[in-house]
């Protein structure tokens, strides 16, 4: 049954590893000067801005431009050439994109390439507040056309419509329950192309991709077997 705090915070708490939350309820405490969870539900419930804290502290929601550049060396330099070999379209989705960064190094990169007018790419979030900062980022206006945000609970939505050439779900899993972690990589392997590839944090590999239909490609990357 959901807690208090699940209903007042508006977050899938039970999506989270339970030691992740216990962690961000203590320092929670701590912040808004209360002892019990009691006394933070009443916080949380009369000061928006101590949701909207509490929210955003559970979600981890901080990206940054070239966050891990080595990860955007390998996309730019192995995984997009091999992507884009036969000129196709390139389809990118950042799952968990936070406030945008991520996928607009992305569009970096594929302006970079020069493909970036022949791509579509899609961020989506659990929060509406990070889409929101997503949204209101000072980009140019040929990034912007190419561009869609979402609110999206991957634990819980299933996959955007379409398949994707490559998915980006960097830092997400790492907070999320074992059980949610398995639907979150079932929704994304579902959502890729046929030798699309999903790219994961680097600090996130899978046991074994076989099982979820995928092969590494580099690392912490994974191609769809056809
Ligand atoms: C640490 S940030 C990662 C941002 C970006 N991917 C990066 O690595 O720079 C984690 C993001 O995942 C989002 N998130 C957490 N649980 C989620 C869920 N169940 N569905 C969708 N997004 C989720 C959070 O709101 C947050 O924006």
């Amino acid at each position: 049954m959901p807690s208090e705090l699940e209903h007042v915070s508006g977050l899938p708490l039970g999506s989270f590893r339970s030691e992740h939350v216990a962690q961000q309820v203590q320092r929670a405490f701590r912040r808004e000067q209360v002892a019990s969870e009691e006394c933070l539900v009443r916080v949380l419930r009369r000061d928006h801005e101590a949701r909207r804290r509490f929210r955003r502290s559970v979600a981890i929601s901080h990206g940054a431009m070239f966050r891990d550049p080595e990860q955007f060396t390998l996309v730019e330099e192995v995984l997009l050439p091999r992507l884009l070999a036969g000129g196709k379209r390139v389809s990118v989705w950042s799952a968990g994109c936070a406030d945008g960064a991520e996928l607009h190094t992305l569009a970096v990169v594929l302006a970079r390439l020069g493909v970036l007018e022949r791509s579509v790419l899609l961020g989506s979030d659990l929060l509406e507040e990070n889409l929101a900062l997503a949204r209101s980022a000072d980009y140019p206006d040929h990034v912007r056309a190419r561009v869609r945000w979402e609110r999206r609970d991957l634990t819980a939505d299933g996959p955007p419509p379409g398949r994707w050439r490559l998915i980006l779900c960097r830092n997400v899993a790492i907070y999320l329950s074992p059980a949610a972690r398995r639907r979150v990589y079932a929704t994304l392997v579902s959502a890729l192309t046929a030798r699309g590839v999903l790219l994961l944090g680097r600090s996130e590999r899978l046991i074994d991709p076989g099982a979820l239909g995928l092969r590494p490609v580099g690392p912490h990357a994974y191609e769809r077997l056809p």
